[in-house]
């Protein structure tokens, strides 16, 4: 697993030297001090980033090999067995949370899956939004990216996790459409002079979006 993220974070590091920019990792690392986290924290966080990642990349690819005209980069080629990568990683993290069965169990478990599932789905729909005109770059539309990476990660989240949200019910995608035109509201007014009542206002939605969207529905992962 370390000798295949190297191997990624090598490819991104030659992508971005041709860009001309240079990153000194070994200095940056010694920038921010080590956090420690809790053994559960670990599992289910990076459960989710290899999973999420896996099929960010590969429906990317799968796009860009029915639409070869817009993969506008060589690092797009190495999609594929990159995503394969994060798929087994992922499948490593699911046999590792199944070592600590306590892990899984009661409400701890459903705390758990509820507290990753919707931080990894926020952070990636805020940042698909952000970056929306790469996506449009490659031919394709990032809201509907989004929700289909969403979902699929969540069915994938089944085998792993004791309960998982229930996107097709409940108001989730509906209230990530809030909280993205929400939080593009709140970042055109950033720069703004001002208007001190109307940002609170705009962070005091964006909190109450957050609450309710972090208290939808979750199915059983065994009801699958
Ligand atoms: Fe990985």
């Amino acid at each position: 697993m370390a000798r295949d993220e190297a191997r990624h974070a090598g490819f991104l590091n030659r992508a971005l030297v041709a860009e001309g920019i240079e990153l000194d990792l070994p200095k940056l690392s010694t920038k921010r001090p080590i956090t420690w986290f809790p053994l559960s924290w670990v599992l289910y966080s990076v459960f989710l980033s290899e999973k999420i990642g896996y099929w960010r990349y590969i429906l990317i690819d799968r796009h860009l090999k029915a639409n070869p005209d817009n993969a506008f980069a060589p690092l797009f080629d190495f999609f594929e067995p990159w995503c394969q990568d994060e798929n087994r990683h992922g499948d490593i993290f699911n046999l590792l949370i199944r070592c600590w069965p306590g892990l899984k169990q009661g409400l701890r478990g459903k705390l758990l899956s509820r507290f990753f599932l919707w931080s990894v789905f926020l952070t990636h729909s805020l940042t698909v939004c952000e970056r929306g005109d790469f996506y449009r770059l490659l031919g394709m539309d990032p809201h509907r990216f989004d929700a289909e990476v969403m979902r699929q990660t969540n069915r994938t989240a089944r085998r792993a996790f004791p309960w998982v949200f229930d996107l097709d019910q409940g108001q989730y995608l509906e209230l990530r459409d809030r909280l993205v035109s929400c939080f593009q509201q709140m970042q055109a007014r950033k720069a703004e002079p001002g208007a001190l009542l109307a940002k609170l206002g705009l962070k005091l939605r964006f909190a109450g979006l957050l609450l309710r969207q972090f208290c939808q529905p979750m199915v059983p992962a065994e009801g699958a």
